[in-house]
């Protein structure tokens, strides 16, 4: 495995691997690599040849007051992880290396996919996540770039850069990966205390029991968002930032799921602030 500091190093790299024929496939990540990171590194094992992974604590895509300062790096034993599950290359850059003086450009996807649900609580964000990407994509020009479910919003949006910009790159969805418990894999899961940690549990259950409810024959939007909400109510540490029931595909708004729908939630539990989702509807397997 090879790590490399600077963005000449990491696209020469990628290019001699592609140059050879292999398939190149790219996994993003801003460190403090768990499960859920490496099922997108052994998912892009078994699709490509040659595997990178980037890791960069990107402060565009965090607003003021959120938590870049104390965001997890545990740079050490990420690279023990890449190492063992196989990676070709790693890309650590600085941000004076993405970010140079004088660096000026920016990408944003525009309209209701980066303006509602995280969007409303953290402007700015996708406009941060959508201007690395786009940069990565540029510098490691994979054939696959591989991201996970749990970030749905963020995995919309990037569809979306690659449709509306031509890049040529697949974008790969992943499931979401959970603890036993059922709680979505996460780097800010390390904030949770004991007693917090037991608490977030709440919003896998709250998803399973929208999705049970629809199941049992619950089609309207705003009821099925209820059932979600009002399990996360009783639980004393957590606090709603939204519950709402949208299309799968442009984030809009629907009143009866008739068709694929996507049950997204954003809560805080005591001062972290956690997402997970689910999909719901007719042709959905739970
Ligand atoms: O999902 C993340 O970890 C980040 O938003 C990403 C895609 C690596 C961009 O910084």
């Amino acid at each position: 495995m090879r790590t490399v500091y600077s963005v000449s190093e990491a696209r020469t790299a990628s290019k001699n691997a592609r140059e050879t024929g292999m398939k190149v496939g790219f996994v993003p990540t801003m460190g403090a690599l768990h499960s859920g990171h490496m099922s997108l590194v052994h998912r892009a094992h078994t699709e490509c040849d040659y595997v990178v992974v980037s890791i960069f604590v990107n402060p565009t895509q965090f607003g003021p007051g959120e938590d870049f300062d104390r965001y997890p790096r545990t740079l050490d034993q990420d690279l023990e992880k890449c190492r063992s599950a196989g990676v070709d290359l790693v890309f650590v850059p600085s941000a004076s290396e993405m970010y140079p003086p004088g660096f000026d450009s920016w990408v944003e996807v525009k309209g209701l996919i980066t303006e509602t649900l995280e969007g409303s609580f953290r402007p700015g964000h996708f406009r941060g996540v959508a201007t690395v990407c786009a940069k990565l994509f540029n510098i490691v020009a994979p054939q696959r770039a591989y991201f996970g479910m749990k970030d749905y919003q963020q995995l919309k949006v990037i569809q979306k850069m690659v449709r509306d910009l031509d890049m040529p790159i697949d974008i790969i969805p992943c499931e979401t990966v959970r603890e036993a418990d059922g709680l979505a894999m996460s780097s800010r899961n390390s904030y949770l205390d004991f007693e917090e940690r037991r608490a977030a549990t709440v919003l896998s259950r709250a998803l399973n029991a929208a999705s049970d409810a629809f199941e049992a024959g619950q089609k309207d939007a705003t009821a099925l968002e209820e059932v979600a909400r009002g399990l996360i109510k009783a639980e004393p540490l957590a606090s709603i930032d939204y519950v709402a029931i949208r299309d799968a595909e442009s984030l809009e708004p629907i009143q009866v799921v008739d068709k694929t729908a996507v049950l997204l939630l954003a809560v805080r539990i005591g001062t972290t602030r956690l997402i997970d989702n689910c999909l719901i509807g007719p042709n959905v397997n739970i």
